[in-house]
């Protein structure tokens, strides 16, 4: 088995598969990311949006819009995309400026088009475990299916998710009890984590501080496998995540930042909006 869960080779599998159904459609699929502002993270985090939905052959736009955008101005922007018909997905890349309410978006994509899977219809589906159509959030689908392209079973399993955001945590607590894990999802005010990890097969960091995870938090076995969503910036070295290194040698496999998780959200999206445009034609 290989230590390094790299999403470079499923990455790869992925956009064969995806371009090729894309071949096929009558009409290319259409993402329109919307950014607000000149948060540094988000402006690298759409652009890989837009040149991974290139390569694959899908439309996308950024629609770029001033930090300081009233919410009816920005309401108006985003109901204009959402109406439109030409339009398969919609985002918007979060955070959002502190004078806009994030719950708006929802109130304005339909859930149809909702590629991030942030919508109450989409998350409501997610907690039924729905056989009608909905988008699972991108990251929770990622991770689930770099899992499953490393054959690594999740039935039964012991999983703690460390961190209960709304775009990671909450979601891959549903989406790993829906693929039969047990699931514990720990968060800031949790006694004793460590309790909670060190009896985990897999543990997923997603509490976005640099090398959150140390060793104290593994067993001595070294057949635990870590997943880290972190990207924190790291004045040094780049890119870093909120698991510590001394926990490679700890562990069985584990995720790099970057080359992990990452590319595989991004894979995400344009797996939702591929859907998106095939349910809107009604395929
Ligand atoms: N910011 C960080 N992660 C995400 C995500 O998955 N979707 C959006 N829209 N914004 C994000």
């Amino acid at each position: 088995v290989s230590k390094l869960l790299k999403a470079k080779p499923i990455v790869r599998i992925l956009k064969k598969q995806l371009s090729s159904d894309i071949s096929e459609m009558k009409e290319r699929p259409y993402l329109v990311v919307f950014l607000v502002g000149e948060h540094p993270p988000s402006l690298i985090y759409t652009q890989k949006k837009k040149i991974f939905c290139e390569e694959v052959g899908a439309r996308c736009d950024i629609i770029h819009l001033p930090a300081n955008i009233e919410q009816h101005a920005f309401n108006a922007k985003l109901s204009a995309f959402a109406k439109d018909s030409n339009v398969h997905g919609i985002l918007v890349q979060l955070p959002l400026p502190k004078q806009l309410d994030p719950n708006a978006i929802n109130e304005i994509i339909p859930y149809e088009k909702d590629v991030d899977g942030f919508h109450p219809q989409n998350i409501f589906r997610l907690f039924n475990g729905s056989k009608d159509f909905y988008h699972i959030s991108c990251t929770p689908w990622g991770i689930l299916k770099l899992l499953e392209s490393y054959n690594i079973s999740v039935p039964g399993k012991n999983v703690c998710i460390i961190g209960r955001s709304s775009i990671v945590g909450k979601p891959l607590a549903l989406l790993l009890t829906q693929h039969n894990a047990t699931v514990t999802l720990c968060h800031s005010q949790t006694q004793n984590i460590q309790k909670h990890s060190q009896i985990a097969d897999i543990i997923i960091v997603a509490v976005g501080k640099k090398h959150f995870l140390d060793k104290t938090y593994l067993n001595s076995d070294k057949k635990q496998i870590i997943i880290d969503v972190g990207i924190n910036q790291c004045a040094t070295n780049g890119l870093t995540g909120d698991v510590a290194p001394e926990c490679i040698d700890e562990c069985l496999q584990i995720t790099p930042v970057p080359g992990g998780v990452g590319p595989m959200t991004i894979a995400g999206v344009v797996h939702n909006l591929i859907r998106a445009a095939l349910h809107q034609k009604g395929l």
